[in-house]
C-alpha cells in the first residue's frame, strides 16, 4: 500500500468470510443459516419465545466448529500479531475460535464466542464445549440459566471502548472477509478514516461499503491475506 512506512498501529476487522474457507459457514453463505430466519434464532425475542430452538441451533454450531481446523488466512495473520512490532488488534465478529487455534494472541470477540456459557443468573461467563439443550448448572453458581455468550442482533457488541481507542490510535484499518451489512462493525472503516487511518478491504466481492476504502482487492481470503502479510512483513 502507498505509504506503508509510516504505519506502526494496526486494526484489522474479521468477519464470516475469513473462516469460509475452514468450511464454517458464512452468514448469507447457505447451510444452517439459510434453513433458519435470522430473527428466529440470533435474537433475544428468538430466545425468549422458543428457547429450545435457539439453542438448538447454537449447539449445532458449537459442535461443528469444533471439527473445523484454522486455515492459510487465520495463520498468517496469527503471523503478523507474531511479528508485528507496533500495536496490532484484531477486531473479530466471528464467534469461532480459528484466530486462536491459528496462534493469534491479540484477538477481540465482539460478538462473542461459540466456546462460552454466559448465566443469567450470576452473570458469570464459563468456557463451553458442550451442548445447552438440556440446561445444564452454572459452574459458578449452580443455576440452569446458561445460554450461548453470542451478541444477538439487537444486543450490544462487546468490548466498543476499547476499539474506539483502537482505531483512533490506527494508522491501518483492513476489514477482512465481512460483507459490511452488520453496524457498528461496518461503520468502523468510516470511523478509522475520520481518525486518519488508511483503509483496505480484502474480500470475495465487494462489500457494502466498498466504496469507503482506499484500496479493495476481491478474491478468496487465503490468498489475498497471506500475501497481504508477506508484504507487511517485507518477506
Ligand atoms: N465463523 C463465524 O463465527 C460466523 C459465521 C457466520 C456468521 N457469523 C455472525 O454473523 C454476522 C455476519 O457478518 P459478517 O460480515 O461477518 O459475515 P457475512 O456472512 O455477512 O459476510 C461474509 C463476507 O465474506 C465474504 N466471503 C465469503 N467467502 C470468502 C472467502 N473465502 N474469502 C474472503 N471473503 C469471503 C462474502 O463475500 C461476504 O461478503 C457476524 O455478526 C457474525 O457474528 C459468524
Ligand atoms: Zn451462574
Amino acid at each position: 500500500m502507498a505509504g506503508m512506512k509510516d504505519i506502526r498501529n494496526i486494526v484489522i476487522l474479521t468477519g464470516a468470510g475469513v473462516s469460509a474457507e475452514s468450511g464454517i459457514d458464512t452468514f448469507r453463505g447457505g447451510g444452517l443459516w439459510e434453513q433458519h430466519r435470522v430473527e428466529d434464532v440470533a435474537t433475544p425475542e428468538a430466545f425468549a419465545r422458543d428457547p429450545d430452538l435457539v439453542l438448538r441451533f447454537y449447539d449445532m454450531r458449537r459442535e461443528a466448529i469444533q471439527t473445523r481446523v484454522p486455515n492459510a488466512a487465520h495463520f498468517a495473520l496469527a503471523k503478523l500479531d507474531r511479528e508485528w512490532p507496533g500495536e496490532l488488534l484484531i477486531v473479530t465478529q466471528n464467534v469461532d475460535d480459528l484466530h486462536e487455534r491459528a496462534g493469534a494472541k491479540r484477538v477481540l470477540h465482539m460478538h462473542g464466542e461459540h466456546l462460552c456459557a454466559w448465566c443469567t443468573a450470576c452473570d458469570e461467563r464459563s468456557p463451553w464445549t458442550g451442548p445447552l439443550i438440556d440446561r445444564p448448572a452454572c459452574p459458578e453458581c449452580g443455576a440452569a440459566a446458561l445460554r450461548p455468550d453470542i451478541v444477538w442482533f439487537g444486543e450490544m457488541p462487546y468490548r466498543m471502548d476499547e476499539i474506539f481507542e483502537a482505531l483512533e490510535r490506527a494508522d491501518l484499518f483492513v476489514s477482512i472477509g465481512t460483507s459490511g451489512a452488520v453496524y457498528p462493525a461496518a461503520g468502523f472503516v468510516r470511523n478509522a478514516r475520520e481518525f486518519g487511518a488508511e483503509t483496505l478491504e480484502l474480500n470475495l466481492e465487494p462489500s457494502q461499503g466498498t466504496h469507503w476504502f482506499d484500496e479493495a482487492h476481491h478474491g478468496l481470503a487465503t490468498e489475498l491475506v497471506t500475501a497481504w502479510v508477506d508484504e507487511m512483513l517485507g518477506a
